[in-house]
Formats: structure tokens, sequence, C-alpha cells
């Protein structure tokens, strides 16, 4: 895995940065990703480009032997180009356009912002496709980011007009598939179709999800206008930079277009900022959830060709979250070791010094603003010398899957059916749980091979596929479904048929925080919570509700778990499917977790205490570290 970092050429005097591209070198940084944001200082004025700052940066960098991802500068139109254009400009879901002064303030369905997108990669990558160090380039930058997906805009209104029409064809099918009789919703054209936003209460939920799609939709067209005039010049590979805990696009479609899906880690932020309960925050606050960056990482790789990295890694207090908290000694190097054994080819520091002015100037840097060295800094040097001293890693085959899906976050967020219901927070549980058994685990999307996976689990799948289970028969894999699984057509819709052999969907129930539903399995007591789904099955069940409905129901080919089943439940099903299946596990201290390469075995520690690993160690010899793993550490064995 190759070292990176994010770096700034214009906010730096030019004379800063021959010695900054040295001491790159000496830290073990290969790549330098720079330009994402400097569209004011490329081009002044319209057609007034200034390239030599950038010319002289780009040699400077490429003199030291760095090698360059050049992006294109979409994120930041500049003020000129907003006065000249004005209708490039997202809007709100109050019908307001966004004002210039931050970032992000194009509207993906923007005519004329797309023209001038296109304009300004074509100029620069006309500068700089044949330049020798400019190895990669990233498109815009976090697509999204500060909630930008959506723009209730004229242009995005008529451009949703169209998808829909090409969706449907006619307006008949478009008022059946979403059930516009009710509430005398019913439309006779395209064009009457209107945003969703200011509606009295809510607003038809097949209209919702289909504005979530198309502006999914948005955002790949909107990227594959880059990737297409980026590849008419020149082979080197694009990525683009995604973000965690974001889901409001399609990331599956995204990476089907690039070659590289990287994305922005930021453990501390991310756990201040998200659900987590506050013994979490403050059991992790230094080091992160355990399972965050994992997910992310096995997540990103499904959502790639293959290939995928991380294009910001944390390297010490951010500026965005609630609270920011340094990381704890050692974080910044293990996190980057972390997304080595998930098999990433790249990890990048965001940035590489501290900006002293502006929004971000409350960033650490691997370089604090005067140009000292941080704490950062010392560690991305550490964890090149066990990059290094590793050699390269081949990746592990998981037998293990959990399958993730886009459409299915978005149909729950607009109908949880009850305030506890939290799609992501349901598959991070299931992850959660499957990695404490010690288990390398892949994510995929519900239409992937299952080829090689003995076990695929769906912690929930409203939408099943027509030929998952054909899928999973020819490959052997057996299928673990979690609640409300096969709950709706794609329409957005009660489906009429079950999807499932053996298993009939009676009615379902969502429970207020504290309420639990007791679960008998085998003689144990368990509880469910959130959810139940009351269902009929004519097989024996081992697990049955205290009123009698089945709880689980193991059928030919699959499991179901008809509720939202507290960690202990879930661990005694998920560890007697495994053992059935002969995928042997442990269970792992909280803050412990392992991740496999081919042919070795990583384990960090999350935690403020020593951990002694020598248990879960079989075989192997130490090629870092030893059996008494310390805070913030991880060690590394053969097998
Ligand atoms: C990312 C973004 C960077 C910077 C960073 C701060 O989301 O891509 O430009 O803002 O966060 O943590």
């Amino acid at each position: 895995m190759n070292l990176g970092t994010c770096y700034y050429p214009e906010h730096w005097p030019q004379e800063m940065w021959a010695g900054d591209a040295e001491r790159m070198v000496e830290m073990g940084i290969t790549h330098v990703r720079i330009a994402e944001f400097a569209w004011s200082r490329i081009e002044p004025s319209r057609n007034d480009f200034n390239w030599d700052w950038l010319d002289n940066a780009i040699e400077t960098l490429a003199r030291a032997g760095l090698q360059i991802t050049m992006c294109t500068p979409t994120a930041t139109p500049p003020k000129w180009l907003v006065d000249e254009t004005p209708d490039m400009l997202a809007y709100t879901a109050e019908g307001q356009p966004r004002r210039f002064g931050s970032r992000r303030h194009y509207c993906f369905s923007s005519e004329s912002y797309r023209a001038e997108s296109r304009r300004i990669t074509q100029a620069v990558v006309e500068r700089y496709a044949k330049h020798p160090a400019v190895t990669s380039w990233q498109t815009d930058n976090e697509y999204g980011c500060h909630d930008t997906v959506e723009s209730y805009s004229p242009m995005a209104l008529r451009a949703f007009h169209k998808w829909l029409q090409n969706k449907y064809k006619t307006i008949d099918a478009l008022n059946a598939a979403w059930g516009t009789v009710f509430w005398s919703q019913e439309y006779s054209d395209f064009s009457q179709v209107d945003f969703t936003d200011r509606t009295v209460t809510e607003a038809n939920p097949a209209h919702r999800l289909d504005f979530q799609r198309f502006s999914s939709d948005q955002v790949i067209s909107f990227n594959k206008e880059q990737v297409d005039i980026i590849r008419a010049h020149t082979k080197a590979d694009i990525t683009h930079n995604v973000m965690g805990h974001f889901t409001a696009f399609d990331h599956y479609a995204l990476g089907a277009d690039i070659d590289i899906t990287t994305w922005d880690s930021y453990p501390l932020g991310f756990l201040d900022q998200e659900w987590w309960t506050d013994a979490q925050k403050l059991r992790w606050m230094r080091s992160g959830h355990p399972d965050f960056a994992a997910f992310h990482h096995d997540l990103y790789r499904a959502c790639s060709n293959g290939r995928w990295g991380v294009m910001e890694q944390q390297p010490g207090p951010v500026n965005w979250a609630p609270n920011n908290p340094a990381p704890r000694d050692g974080m910044a190097g293990l996190w980057a070791l972390e997304a080595a054994a998930h098999g990433a080819e790249y990890c990048s520091y965001f940035r590489w010094r501290q900006a002293p002015f502006a929004q971000e100037q409350n960033h650490a840097g691997l370089y604090d603003s005067n140009n000292v060295l941080a704490q950062g800094g010392i560690e991305a040097k550490r964890a090149h010398q066990v990059l290094d001293s590793l050699g390269p890693l081949k990746p592990y085959a998981a037998k293990v899957a959990l399958i993730f899906d886009y459409d299915a976050k978005w149909m729950f967020d607009i109908q949880p059916q009850g305030t506890g219901w939290h799609y992501e927070k349901l598959c991070f549980e299931f992850y959660t749980v499957l990695r404490r058994f010690g288990l390398s685990v892949d994510i995929i999307s519900p239409h992937h091979e299952l080829t090689g996976y003995t076990l695929a689990v769906a912690p929930s799948l409203p939408v099943i596929p027509e030929d998952l289970f054909n899928r999973a028969k020819k490959a052997g894999t057996r299928l673990f479904f979690g609640p409300r699984s096969g709950s709706k057509t794609a329409d957005y819709q009660i489906p009429k048929l079950s999807s499932f052999k053996d298993l009939k969907h009676i009615r379902s129930e969502s429970l207020r925080g504290g309420a639990v539903v007791d679960v008998d399995m085998d003689e144990q007591f368990y509880r469910a919570k959130i959810w139940r789904d009351f269902v009929a099955t004519p097989r024996n069940c081992r697990a049955r509700f205290d009123d009698g409905f089945p709880a689980y129901v193991e059928a030919e080919m699959f499991d179901y778990v008809a509720a939202w089943p507290e960690t202990k439940w879930l661990r005694a099903l998920l560890r007697d499917r495994l053992e059935s299946l002969d995928i042997p596990t442990y269970w792992l201290p909280k803050d412990l977790r392992i991740r496999r390469s081919e042919d070795k075995v990583f384990a960090f520690n999350y935690g403020a205490k020593d951990i002694d690993v020598t248990r879960f160690k079989k075989d192997g010899e130490f090629v870092h570290g030893s059996g008494i793993l310390p805070p913030a550490k991880f060690c590394i064995w053969t097998t």
C-alpha cells in the first residue's frame, strides 16, 4: 500500500514547495493529491488561464519523485462563474438558491454548470494528461458533501420530469406505480409532478424514492461526463473520494465508472457526529469505533472494480464534528495499517500542513500551521516503515458476505415506521457481531455474484432480487435475512406474493425505545427490540416469541430472523449458523479486531488497555508486535 497526502501549493509561498516535497519523500509518501479546490487560481476570470503556478508546483513535486493525483476543481466554482451563470446554483429544500462563500454550491442538474464542468475538465486534462508525474486523476471532491446530492432548483425539476418520462413512458404507468389514486394525487402529465418538500404531510413515498433515485443518477452522470473526458486523453487511473456514513447516492454505480474507489476516513469525527450512544462516544473518543473504518473499507471495496484506497485519512483532531478530540498516539498509524489489511492500495493523509486561515484552520495536518512536525506526521513515517517491511499483501478470500443496499436505505428513511429503525445501524450491528467472531467479511450488493461465499447475511433487504435464490443455489451459499426482508416491491408497494418459500408474512410492529419482546430459543431467553415481524411457517421453529409466533425460521436455503435481535441473541443465532457451515469463530473482546490478508493476520487494539491476543493466535510467527497488544497498537503474525 502506498502512502499519500493532500497538498495545497496555492496555500503556501512557492519557496516552501521544494522543502515540502523533500520531506514528503523522507516520510515515505509517494503520492500527492492537488488542485481539487484551485479553480479561482487556475482560471481567475473566464478563459484567462493561469497555469504557471500549477506547472511549477507539478514540476517541483515531480522532481522529488512524487506521483501526482490531479483533480478537476468542480467542487468549488469561483465567484465570477457564479455571477455569470447564476442558474448553476443548487436550491435548498425551501426553494432558495444556495449562496457563494463555501463549496459544493452547484446543482447537478444545471445544464450550464455541466457545460462549465466539461470545459474546465477538458482544460485541466489537456494541460496535464501527458505529464509523466500525473499518474491518476480525481473527479471533483466528495460528491454530496454537506447534503448536496438533492437540489430543488427549476433545472432539477425539469430533469426529474425527463427522468420520470424515461422510466415510466406513460403517466398511467407512473400513477399505477406510485398508487396516486390515494388522496387524489393522480397526474395527467409528467410536467405536473412537483418536488415533495413542501407537502402538508407525508408526500407519496414512491415519489420520494424516485426523487432520491433520480438525484443519485444525476451524480453518477455528472461524474461520468468528467470520466469520459479524462479517459479520452489518458490511460491514468481515475478515482473519486467518497465519504463515510454517506448513502445519498448509489456508490456501487459510481464505482463501476472509475478505476479506483477511494474514501475519506475520519474515525473520530464520525464517531462524535453519528448515532453512537454516549457510552460508545466516550469509550472510543480517541480511537473511533472499532468497526467504523473497517466497515467502510469493506463497503467501498464492494463499490469498486477491485481497486480501492483511502484518499483522506484523519491525522489528528478535525474541525467539523461537534467535539474534536485528538486521537490516542498511535491511532493515525494504526488506521493506515488497517486499510492495508483490508486490501487498500493507497492511504493518503489529509492534509500535509494545517492551514492557518479560513474554514479549516482548526483541522490538524501532518505538520502544524507553523511547519512543525505534528503527531500525525510522526505516525505516517512509522506506518511507512512497517508497510515497507511487510511487502505486498495478498487479499483474503472471505467466506462470509454482508449484503448492503442503497435502495434499502432510501426506502427505510422514507418510511421508517418506528423511530428506532435505522438501516445503517442495523447493518453495523450485524457487521460488529460477525467481526467479533474474528471473521474477515466482504460487503456486497444484493446483485453481486455469490460464488465463494458460504454465508451471505442481509441484515434487512426489503426488495429481494428475483434471481437471488438461484444465485445462492448455484454458489452453494446459505442466505441469512434480518427483519423486513422481502417487505417491498421495487415500486415501493407491499408485494402480493412472498419472496420466500415456507415463510409467510402476516403483519409487523415497531417498538419504542426500551420496549422488548422476549424470545425463547433452545430454552434460553433472548430479546428483540425496535422491530418485529409476525410470520407463519410450516417448518419447526427453535425460537418463538413469548406469544408463540416464530422468531427464527430455518428454511431449506435461508434463515429469517423475524425481529431486530439484541446482540446476545444475534450472536447465538449467527454462531450456530457459522458452526453448522464449518466456519470457526472466536468471540473477541470489545476493543480488539482482527483482519486477515492471504497469509497474515492483523490484530488492532482500539481500547485504552493492553490486550493479550495470544489466545486468538493458533499458529504462525509474529512479524510485527507481540502477544500483549498495547492501546492504539497492532500486531501481525503469519498464518
Ligand atoms: C473532507 C473534505 C476535505 C476537508 C476534510 C476535512 O470531507 O474532502 O476537503 O474538508 O473533509 O476533514
